[in-house]
């Protein structure tokens, strides 16, 4: 049995993270999110719906317990996410995290992105400096396209590719959270080339 949280549960792509995750009879999910009635779909016997705030240290904390791997697809603060996500780990004993940042955080898509990336570098720093199994996935725009296509890219190559589907990002992190050795301590590019 694989017990994994998913901060912001409500997204665009973890709605498409979820049922790839639930395909596995082994997991059993905490979606955490602010508002429960964003995850009303998903409601079974394998899910536990959480009300919190990723930026409260304390209801985050209490998430994490019994936790073997964690998802996290946010959007707003994301440093400050970041560090409490980090924090919460260590208190728990928790190590996986599977974090979504960007495309261009390292300046690897060679286009300047600007101020717009800022939180991005930022809280891929707080994971990167972070003494967890991270994967850091740094993905192209998103797309709703009905297929699994994509490349990955790693740290300090050149990133290829615009965009990717949800489906291709989802079924990425299905890989990640089936295979316990894939992905450790990397920051990982993914694109439909
Ligand atoms: N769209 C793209 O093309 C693209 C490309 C590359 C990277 N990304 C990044 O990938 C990440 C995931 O994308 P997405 O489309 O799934 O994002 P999204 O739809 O904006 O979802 C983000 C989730 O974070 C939750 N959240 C925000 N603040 C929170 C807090 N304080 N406590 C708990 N939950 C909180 C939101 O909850 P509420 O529902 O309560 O607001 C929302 O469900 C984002 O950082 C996005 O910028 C996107």
């Amino acid at each position: 049995m694989k017990n994994i949280l998913i901060l912001g549960a409500g997204g665009s792509l973890a709605k498409q993270v979820i049922p790839v995750l639930l395909a596995n009879p082994e997991h059993h999910l905490t979606l955490f999110v602010r508002n429960a009635a964003s995850v009303r779909p998903f409601a079974g016997e394998r899910v536990r719906v959480v009300e919190g705030d990723v930026l409260n240290a304390a209801q985050l904390s209490a998430a994490m317990q019994g936790q073997h791997v964690v998802y996290a697809g946010l959007s707003g603060n994301l440093k400050a996410m970041a560090q409490n996500i980090v924090q919460a780990m260590k208190e728990n004993s928790v190590k996986r995290l599977i974090f979504i940042s960007s495309m261009g955080i390292y300046g690897e898509t060679g286009e300047d992105h600007g101020a717009v990336l800022e939180p991005y570098r930022q809280s891929a720093q707080v994971v990167e400096q972070s003494d967890l199994d991270f994967t850091l996935l740094r993905p192209a725009w998103f797309t709703n396209d009905a297929e699994v296509d994509y490349e990955l890219t790693y740290k300090g190559e050149a990133f290829k590719g615009h965009s990717v589907s949800r489906k291709s990002i989802a079924d990425f992190i299905g890989k990640l959270v089936q295979n316990e050795t894939l992905g450790i301590r990397q920051s990982i590019g993914i694109a439909k080339v």
